[in-house]
């Protein structure tokens, strides 16, 4: 006999659960993406589109006040500044169009609730920090899947941060770095024309302020290089990853830090020799890696910040409540009780038909499902 035969204590009413009608909150990075996504109404097309071109025309507007009526705009540049505006559009678009399905709107509304809640700020002023530090900043739940691949993406997650620390500014004219004498070794550093420091070029912060991109693509290169070779040889990853989705965005990363790093190269070793050729190769890659972010497995970097708030609501009503909801069958914790409830809601938004089994654990859901399955498909099995 199975040895889970017999032993189920209450079987849900509803029948075994049927897949999802496509992704509410899109798929989760490392999942791949469903086959046809429904199609998005009109009135939140209007609605995400009139977002993006909001979104679109403030940056427009931060980008010429913030260069000083483009005085300090470097024309060169142009190309990355304009697929920056696209960014904010495909950004400001898909953000709205997700949280218009029920499933998002309610992670998002139940998060702006905790995260703007004035008593949760009394009961546990230091938890947002605390989880923006350790879920948005470190990252640390993906430690539980495995070190390695936290290790990685934190290398991906602090270069990228770097580099569009630095690049985001200085293609809008936001920084710039003048020297007195034309050619250094003096350096001033201005942000919207108002002097913040005087370092030399010569000097440890001179060297860490003309190579800071360097430092960034060595990190993002050893970061997706390990995702890469993951991708390439773990069978779980294998079996499920699709090009477009899974490995479009890592190949990007490394082309955009290897092209970057063969200017400093070319710069340094060849005098410049090929550096033209390799600043077009480098801007077209990183228009194209801008252009993506909205539409592919890039998008959780502007989706997850919206869970920090969810993850306040589960630790503020875990303080509030104390114990959490047992699992109907094998009584062991499963969450707290307005989590469970906020997830069914979620789930008869959708119509999924199947709310309660929110009311069993992980594993108790797949042994009904075993069970279920054993009883009316493979009887005798
Ligand atoms: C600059 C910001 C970020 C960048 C550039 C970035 C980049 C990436 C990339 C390239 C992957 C794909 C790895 C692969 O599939 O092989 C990934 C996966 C992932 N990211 Fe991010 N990410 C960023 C921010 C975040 C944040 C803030 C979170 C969550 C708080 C997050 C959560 C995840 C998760 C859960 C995965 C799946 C990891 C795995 O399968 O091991 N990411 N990220």
């Amino acid at each position: 006999m199975h040895p889970y035969r017999g032993r189920v204590t209450e079987p849900p009413k509803t029948a075994e659960p049927a897949p999802a009608p496509g992704p509410a909150q899109g798929p989760a990075p490392g999942t791949p993406a469903a086959e046809s996504p429904p199609r998005t109404p009109a009135a939140v097309r209007r609605r995400a589109t009139l977002a993006g071109t909001a979104v679109s025309v403030l940056l427009i507007l931060a980008i010429v006040f913030g260069s000083r009526l483009l005085r300090d705009f470097d024309s060169a540049l142009l190309p990355y500044a304009v697929a920056t505006v696209f960014l904010a559009f495909g950004v400001a678009y898909r953000y709205t169009v997700w949280i218009s399905a029920p499933g998002a709107r309610r992670l998002f509304k139940q998060g702006r609730r905790s995260f703007f809640s004035a008593a949760n700020f009394r009961k546990a002023p230091t938890a947002l920090p605390k989880m923006t530090a350790t879920y948005l900043g470190f990252q640390k739940f993906l430690g539980a899947r495995s070190h390695a691949r936290w290790a990685a993406h934190q290398l991906v997650f602090w270069g990228c941060l770097l580099a569009a620390a630095i690049t985001f500014p200085l293609t809008w004219g936001w920084f710039t770095f003048t020297s007195s004498t034309g050619s250094g070794p003096g350096y001033e550093m201005r942000i919207w024309g108002f002097k913040i420091i005087e370092f030399d070029a010569l000097s440890v912060l001179g060297w860490l302020m003309f190579h800071g991109l360097d430092i960034a693509a060595v990190l993002v290169i050893a970061g997706a290089a390990y995702f890469l070779w993951r991708r390439m040889r773990d069978r779980g990853a294998v079996t499920g990853q699709r090009f477009a989705y899974d490995l479009v965005p890592l190949i990007a990363l490394v082309v955009v830090s290897v092209t970057g790093l063969l200017l400093t190269f070319s710069s340094i070793f060849l005098h410049g020799g090929g550096y033209e050729f390799l600043a077009i190769l480098h801007m077209v890659s990183v228009v194209f890696t801008l252009i993506y972010i909205p539409f592919g497995k890039f998008f959780h970097i502007v989706q997850r910040p919206a869970a920090v708030g969810m993850q306040l609501f589960k630790y503020t009503s875990r303080r509030k409540d104390g114990e959490a909801l047992a699992c109907r069958r094998c009584h062991e914790p499963i969450d707290t009780a307005p989590y469970v409830e906020n997830l069914r809601g979620t789930m008869r938004d959708l119509d999924l038909g199947f709310d309660e089994w929110a009311e069993y654990c992980p594993r108790c859901k797949r042994v009904l499902r075993g069970n279920a399955y054993l009883d009316h498909v493979k009887k005798g099995f």
